[in-house]
């Protein structure tokens, strides 16, 4: 787990700042130390006293604090750990780092590290959603800085979005990702998963029965093997795993443009059974009901997200793996996808109702490769993703 890890721990100053003590108690229970240092204003949401009982460390306020300048200088605390986490990471303090601002003890330990950063955001929603906040966040993580939440939900402020800061165990989640020292650490890797909604007006959509069961096992498998993974899902049945950037999206079309802001990545998994065709003319407000009238309504295609990824000529991610959804002839069926997408491997499987493979907990997989067609027994969709991660670690070595 962490034991033996040390991270440096920094508190900015938001409401959430009290979420921070349980996040400490939740690190040394699993033999993490944890070093503290907090802003000014950190120090208006939970005292000093109580961070550092819990830390069992002195916490670090003071830029120019001279004991511990003798002791160990402000640029070496920054850089003894193995993970700096900012929790809670004000609208100020993002942008403060930025902007390359250094002009407190936490800003300048941000600048000052050469330690893989961990940030979990807290603010009002308005403020998260601000595009210099959010300009400040792409910024960030195209500097290499992960991201843990911020998660949707009741706000201290009254108001509801996003913005309210990741929960103390899912930043542990976070954390034992980044430090997992699995043969996939240092790989960034794409899952997509889950159905895609189609809107036909404000109320109706057209969607499929996908659960996102498989593609959120095969996003555990890879995060718990050391990837750094982005999670692209539609309106999934079954929660997100812990320890993965979520990017939550609806429609095919949003779909296409998250996985190509993820990108560039070491592979691509797309599990998400995304729906091939949309309405034409999405109707602004709901259609009404016309006595003796059926409406009409016209599809057209969507972004094969597949076929585009494994036929970028600039830029493709090294591995491209596809699902193939198929009931009759499987591996002929899914070896013409292979070619026809431009992918490297195909995971296909038989989806018949009698299966029971859509929906349920098992799947039975035929991985198509270059190579030919290794069939696999049937097995839990968790052991599947399990092998289908091993097998992408091999391949990535
Ligand atoms: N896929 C995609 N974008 C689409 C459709 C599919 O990225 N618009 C991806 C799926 O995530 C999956 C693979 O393509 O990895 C195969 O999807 P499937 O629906 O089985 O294949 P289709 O190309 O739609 O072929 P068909 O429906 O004719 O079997």
């Amino acid at each position: 787990m962490l034991s033996g890890k040390s991270i440096l721990l920094i508190i900015s100053g938001g409401i959430a700042a009290y979420k921070s003590l349980d996040l400490i108690r939740r690190l040394r229970e699993r033999g993490a130390s944890v070093v503290p240092v907090m802003t000014g204003s950190a120090s208006e949401f939970v005292t000093p006293m109580s961070v550092s009982a819990l830390a069992g460390e002195k916490v670090h306020t003071d830029l120019f604090d001279l004991g511990t300048e003798a002791e160990m200088g402000h640029i070496q605390l920054s850089r003894v750990a193995d993970l700096v986490v900012v929790a809670p990471a004000t609208a100020d303090l993002i942008g403060k780092v930025a902007g390359g601002l250094a002009n407190d003890l936490a800003s300048t330990l941000l600048m000052a590290t050469d330690t893989d950063v961990l940030m979990a955001p807290a603010m009002n929603v308005r403020m998260w959603e601000h595009p210099s906040v959010q300009r400040n966040v792409a910024l960030l993580k195209g500097d290499g800085i992960a991201f843990v939440g911020p998660n949707e939900g009741d706000m201290a402020c009254g108001e509801f979005g996003p913005g309210r800061m990741a929960e103390p165990m899912e930043i542990v989640a976070a954390i034992e990702a980044k430090l997992a020292d699995g043969p996939l650490k240092g790989k960034r890797v794409v899952v997509t998963s889950g159905p895609t909604h189609e809107p036909i007006d404000p109320v109706r959509y057209i969607a499929n029965r996908s659960s996102g069961a498989q593609g959120t096992a095969i996003a555990r498998a890879l995060a718990a093997l050391g990837a750094e993974v982005v999670f692209v899902t539609g309106p999934a049945d079954v929660a997100p795993p812990d320890g993965v950037e979520v990017v939550a999206v609806q429609s095919a079309r949003e779909m296409l443009e998250a996985v190509e802001a993820a990108l560039p990545a070491d592979a691509a998994v797309m599990a998400a059974a995304v729906a091939d065709w949309r309405v034409k003319s999405e109707s602004t407000s709901k259609i009404k009901k016309v006595k003796g009238a059926l409406p009409v309504l016209e599809f057209e295609e969507n972004p094969d997200i597949l076929a585009r990824v494994s036929q970028m000529s600039d830029g493709r991610p090294g591995l491209v793996v596809g699902f193939a959804a198929e009931t009759d002839d499987v591996v002929g069926n899914a070896t013409a996808k292979r070619e026809r997408k431009g992918c490297d491997w195909i995971v296909a499987n038989d989806v018949s109702p009698a299966t029971g493979i859509m929906g349920g907990t098992e799947n039975a997989v035929v991985v198509i490769t270059e190579g030919g067609a290794d069939v696999w027994p049937r097995m839990g969709k968790q052991a599947v993703a399990d092998k289908l991660a091993e097998r992408i670690a091999a391949a990535l070595l």
